[in-house]
């Protein structure tokens, strides 16, 4: 586990409700239901600290959960098709875009991949904001356990390529499942690592 517990702190609904970026932070973005949520809950060693669903688009607010007193992990809304009206969508969606490019503290951007499908144009299009607002990302990819063989191999591929092409990109990959705890482990340790 970490160092110290995961609390929850806060959800955010717009640019000026962020709190001080008064320590280094670390956030998970990525398509809606890719399992960012369920992910900090792996990290965190706790069921139900952040909200998960099976439904895109249940986390709706930018969540900051506060490690012990040295980091800040922060739950993002989920981009691409979410079950929600457009106009309330388009407005996380900025929301989220503004908070990727103008978080000073942010330490790295951890982008979560779902390992049966691989990258997506929707995914390209926040690593592009990312390479312009020079924040570093780190590629997770998420429910392993659902992906074997060639067929893991194929998208770990497709993932690497996309990769390349991304200034802004951590060349390591990481690969995740939080339903048997694969890459839980390395996944606390880097971001312990980056305070
Ligand atoms: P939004 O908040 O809607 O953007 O979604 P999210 O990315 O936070 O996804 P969430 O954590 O809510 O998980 C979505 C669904 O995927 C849930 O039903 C999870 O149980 C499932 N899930 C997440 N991670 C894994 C995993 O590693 N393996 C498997 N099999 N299922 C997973
Ligand atoms: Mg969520």
């Amino acid at each position: 586990l970490f160092a110290g517990p995961l609390d929850f702190m806060k959800g955010v609904v717009a640019m000026d409700g962020l709190p001080p970026g008064d320590r280094p932070e670390v956030c998970f973005a990525g398509r809606s239901n890719v399992g960012k949520s369920t992910l900090i809950n792996a990290l965190a060693g706790r069921k139900a600290l952040a909200r998960t669903s099976n439904t895109p688009g249940r986390t709706q607010e930018i969540n900051f959960f506060a490690l012990g007193d040295s980091h800040y992990l922060v739950d993002l809304p989920g981009y691409g098709y979410a079950k929600a009206p457009l106009a309330v969508v388009e407005r996380w969606q900025r929301l989220l875009k503004a908070y990727l490019a103008g978080r000073s503290n942010l330490r790295r951007a951890f982008v979560l991949i779902d390992a049966r499908h691989g990258v997506k144009a929707v995914d390209e299009e926040i690593m592009a904001l990312l390479d312009q607002a020079a924040v570093t990302f780190q590629v997770v990819l998420t429910k392993a356990d659902k992906v074997k063989g060639k067929d893991r191999e194929r998208v770990l591929e497709q993932v690497r390529g996309a990769l390349a092409t991304h200034p802004a990109a951590f060349p390591e990959l990481v690969l995740t499942s939080s339903e048997t705890g694969d890459g839980i482990a390395t996944l606390r340790a880097i971001v312990a690592d980056l305070a």
